[in-house]
């Protein structure tokens, strides 16, 4: 009997120790092996994350299938730890690589490859988006399709999220492929259906990276089925093959040394180095690396602009302040550019403060552990995926005064002077792998707002509200609900 009770126990001291979390991994949700924690229905994902970093502070893991997610809340944390070399590489998740061994472009890879077209899209965003270019240009004259287009539904509700997409899309096109689309377009009509498809089939393709373990339990084609593999393959084979079309175009009428458009400077960098055995510039890349710019630039910039124009509705005092300021700066029939920016504080502030409270990329973009290491005095195992709180971060009264309040006042100094906060503030994100396209994101809210505001007003339709909670679709981007507004034309 005595034997038994003896065995017993040690089955059970070792059971306990496979289940335990190891020592001195950050607190939080360890669950059970191969599922992790699976969290009782009711309250939503983002309620969750706020009890978690009430409970553990600043740094916090969340085990999801086998999958250890790390999510940091303090500011100067995440920026130590996204400066460091080991935290800089995206995870080899087939949701990244989408069908590769590895994957291409710049937003999901690694090394060389990142390296190299991190270093030629930051040079030819600097080169085709400064002074009075096209790039300039085009968000000009976007902002004025806007402009014309919100004012001919005058008087009636207005959708204001797809025509800025529409006007976004735009803008990357004119980056990419130095070319506009018009709206009723069939080209662009199809463009946008795939990119649709494409992002809403990849939910269920993350199976495979968080319950790996689900292949073993079925045949290889159901697995397929349940992950919707076909559905990745075919929209991601549709989306590239819209791009080999326009990477053939331009090769054919390519003049070399007179690069028109990204497209093109890729194409001669790589000719350039056809003959150098490791370069890693090809035509697959290229197209991966178009369809990386519209996925990261487009959403994310038309919801901070829809964001902004739903903010200004159920704010009109500070809709007023901001067209006070544009009417004294800028003269009638000008549309402001970047050089106008020192004499735009109030419109600085405002498109800040829609950043701040919007926090659209709610938890960042994954970075993986790519060695054993430590952050904040907790170990972190190789393979463990961090997390960006900027939600949490973003309304953390350690940074920002009433952070859920609209106030684009806490970006002014006493004499009125716009000041750029950087403490609590991460919307591009930080460190080696921070947005690339900030630059454009910012020249494209500056002369957005700059032009809708000075010609039109907003407001939510008559005895309505709007609703400001983000799309429960989607708890990781904070994304506007569509909606309706009321635009009317300023005089
Ligand atoms: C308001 C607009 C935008 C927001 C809020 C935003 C936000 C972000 C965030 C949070 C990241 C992840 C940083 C990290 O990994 O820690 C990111 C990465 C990235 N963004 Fe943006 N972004 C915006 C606009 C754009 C635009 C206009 C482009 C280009 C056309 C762009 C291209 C990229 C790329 C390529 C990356 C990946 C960088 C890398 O992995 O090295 N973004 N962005």
């Amino acid at each position: 009997m005595l034997v038994e009770v003896v065995l017993f126990a040690v089955f059970l001291f070792l059971l306990l120790q496979v289940l335990k979390k190891p020592a001195n991994y950050p607190p939080g949700r360890w669950g059970l092996p191969l599922v992790g924690y699976v969290p009782l229905p009711g309250p939503t994902i983002q309620d969750h994350f706020r009890n978690l970093h009430k409970k553990h502070g600043n740094i916090y893991l969340w085990r999801i299938g086998t999958q250890v997610m790390v999510f940091v809340n303090d500011f100067r944390l995440l920026r130590e730890a996204f400066n460091r070399q080991e935290f800089t590489e995206r995870p080899d998740w087939m949701l990244y690589k989408t069908n590769e061994n590895i994957a291409l472009g710049v937003v999901s890879s690694n090394n060389l490859i990142w390296h190299n077209n991190r270093r030629f899209s930051l040079r030819q965003l600097r080169d085709l988006g400064m002074g009075k270019s096209k790039l300039v240009e085009a968000v000009q004259t976007r902002a004025m399709w806007l402009v014309d287009r919100f004012s001919k539904r005058v008087g009636n509700g207005t959708p204001i999220a797809l025509p800025i997409k529409i006007a976004i899309t735009n803008v990357i096109w004119q980056l990419v492929g130095g070319k506009q689309f018009e709206e009723d377009d069939p080209k662009m009509t199809e463009f946008d259906a795939i990119f649709k498809e494409f992002l809403d089939s990849e939910t269920l393709y993350a199976i495979q990276d968080f319950l790996p373990w689900v292949r073993y339990l079925m045949p290889a084609f159901l697995f397929k089925r349940l992950t919707k593999e076909h559905v990745v393959i075919n929209t991601l084979d549709r989306f590239l093959k819209f791009f080999y079309e326009e990477i053939d175009e331009h090769r054919a009428t390519l003049i070399p040394g007179e690069p028109r458009d990204l497209i093109d400077g890729y194409l001669m960098e790589m000719e350039g180095k056809k003959d150098d055995p490791d370069t890693t510039f090809n035509r697959k890349d290229l197209a991966f690396l178009v369809m990386d710019l519209f996925l990261a630039g487009s959403e994310t910039t038309s919801s901070t602009l829809t964001w902004m124009l739903y903010y200004l509705s159920t704010n009109p005092h500070i809709q007023r302040k901001l067209q006070v300021e544009l009417d004294a700066v800028i003269p009638e029939g000008y549309q402001a550019t970047l050089e106008d920016k020192p004499r735009l504080p109030y419109c600085e502030a405002v498109i800040h403060e829609t950043l701040r409270k919007s926090s659209l990329v709610a938890t960042g973009v994954h970075h993986v552990a790519s060695r054993d290491t430590t952050l904040g005095g907790y170990t972190i195992p190789k393979g463990a995926v961090l997390n960006t709180a900027t939600l949490t971060i973003h309304h953390d009264p350690r940074y920002w005064d009433k952070p859920e309040e609209f106030m684009p006042e806490r970006w002014l100094d006493q004499d009125g002077k716009f000041v750029s906060k950087k403490e609590g503030f991460v919307p591009f994100g930080v460190g080696k792998r921070q947005c690339l396209g900030e630059s454009l994101a910012r020249m494209e809210l500056l002369i957005f707002t700059s032009t809708l505001l000075h010609r039109l007003s907003f407001a939510p339709l008559p005895g309505k509200t709007l609703d400001l909670k983000p799309d429960p679709s989607n708890p990781f981007l904070h994304l506007p609900v569509p909606q309706e507004l009321h635009v009317t034309v300023r005089t």
